[in-house]
């Protein structure tokens, strides 16, 4: 279904966590909705080797990965129709990672602002800066730059915070292409505006470093319990209530559509009890979720699926990473060296014998060249040199100037016993011909 004018979507989770209603309204449920429009292209993968930058626990990023595979399967991907995969199942990405290492410039990746950030809380409490700060850390950017340009991905979506590292793939991007011809496509973060950031239980941001989410598959009763437990102020029933700054409204805004939206509005005014509010919310929330709960629990319970579905994602993605990789190793010069000989081999395979010089070293470690005609006879025969540079040295000079060097070169080249001048002549004009 590839067209030219395809684009092509591509975002990353990373694997540390349990999806959370945020990650449904801000990420899940916008990039699904994208992956089934018409001339979208969508590769959305796992981020499992980012996830080791934050995590050390082995069966926490496993458990993580059945659970966001399994989420985002729920929420309705449909693996056939995008390109669904982990990312360290496509070995391709470390590989280019490498490449792009060696073209971002090391002061670009000290203004990361994840890296400053540790930097800066180090320096602060007086720390040496580095303290506790990786290399991944430091990396991040460039395996985030890798992910993105492999797939020649046109769009990314993106939380905010992340505008920065596309900004960055944008530039190694621009600078490879600079260096080894247009091989790719710079890209573009894609910031859902229509979403504000969902709040979380206590108001802030939902994020899990703040332990205020509401897991998005949590049981019926524990979301239940949940949303009982985000803040209000104080107001009583009957009174009127603000829902500017209000994280309960703001939640159901989130899930409601501009009718059901606009009469919550209207019972704020009306002075509804923040126990009846909550109740809306819940409700609201649990007919949209129940139906993806009841298939994350089916998936959740059959790993070996959700495997063999990432194995065959992994095999598309591969697709198209291994030959791209192997252009991109072309561009840099990591070659196979039958190019080079290439030449020589159809001289051969015509039968058309050239004369040949060959160097040597002897016993006595002086270094030593001779020269074979057509016929493969010897047909001049040097002294030893200290060095090899000596050596070849006089090689060239015979090879551009022929039989016209040999006066300069006497006591150091002697013609073989047995050739002629003029046969020595010949098997010389044939490198000055070339020259
Ligand atoms: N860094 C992203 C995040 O924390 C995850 C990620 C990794 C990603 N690679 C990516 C996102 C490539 C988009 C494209 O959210």
């Amino acid at each position: 279904m590839s067209t030219a004018s395809a684009q092509r979507f591509l975002t990353g989770i990373t694997t540390t966590g349990t999806p959370h209603l945020g990650n449904f309204v801000g990420s899940i449920r916008p990039s699904v909705a994208a992956s089934r429009l018409p001339g979208v292209e969508s590769f959305y993968f796992l981020a499992d080797y980012h996830a080791l930058i934050k995590c050390d626990e082995p069966a926490r990023i496993q458990r993580s990965t059945l659970e966001i595979a399994a989420s985002w399967l729920a929420a309705g991907l449909d693996p056939e129709r995008a390109t669904f995969y982990r990312q360290s199942d496509i070995p391709e990405i470390p590989e280019f990672t490498w490449l792009l290492t060696c073209v971002t410039g090391k002061g670009v990746l000290n203004r990361a602002h994840a890296y400053k950030a540790a930097i800066d809380k180090n320096e602060a409490a007086g720390t040496d800066p580095d303290a506790d700060v990786t290399a991944g850390l430091f990396m991040y950017p460039v395996l985030m730059g890798a992910d993105i340009l492999m797939f020649k991905a046109n769009k990314v979506p993106v939380g905010r915070d992340q505008i920065q590292h596309i900004e960055m793939a944008r530039d190694m991007a621009q600078r490879f292409n600079h260096l080894y011809g247009k091989h790719l496509v710079l890209p573009e973060a894609v910031i859902e505006e229509s979403v504000a950031l969902l709040p979380g239980l206590d108001g802030r941001k939902m994020s899990k470093s703040y332990d205020n989410t509401i897991p998005l598959f949590t049981p019926r009763e524990q979301l239940r319990k949940l949303i009982a437990g985000i803040v209000t102020d104080s107001r009583a029933p009957g009174e009127a209530k603000e829902v500017e700054g209000s994280a309960l409204f703001q939640i159901y805004q989130a899930f409601a559509s501009a009718p059901e939206t606009a009469a919550l509005r209207q019972a704020y005014a009306e002075g509804i009890a923040w126990g009846d509010a909550k109740q809306l919310l819940f409700e609201r929330i649990d007919r949209e979720v129940a139906p993806l709960r009841e298939r994350y629990h089916e998936l959740i319970n059959d790993p070996a699926k959700i495997e063999a579905l990432l194995q065959a994602g992994a095999q598309k993605a591969r697709s198209v990473a291994t030959p791209f990789m192997g252009e991109l190793r072309q561009a840099v010069g990591l070659r196979n060296l039958d190019s080079l000989s290439a030449a020589p081999r159809t001289i051969k395979a015509a039968k058309i014998e050239a004369p040949i010089f060959k160097q040597y070293r002897e016993k006595d470690g002086k270094f030593y060249f001779k020269l074979l005609n057509a016929e493969a006879r010897l047909v001049l025969q040097s002294q030893g040199f200290d060095s090899p540079k000596d050596a070849a040295f006089t090689i060239s000079m015979l090879q551009k100037e022929g039989a016209a060097a040999l006066p300069a070169l006497e006591g150091k080249v002697a013609r073989a016993q047995g050739t002629s001048a003029s046969e020595l002549d010949t098997a010389l004009a044939f490198f000055t011909l070339l020259a």
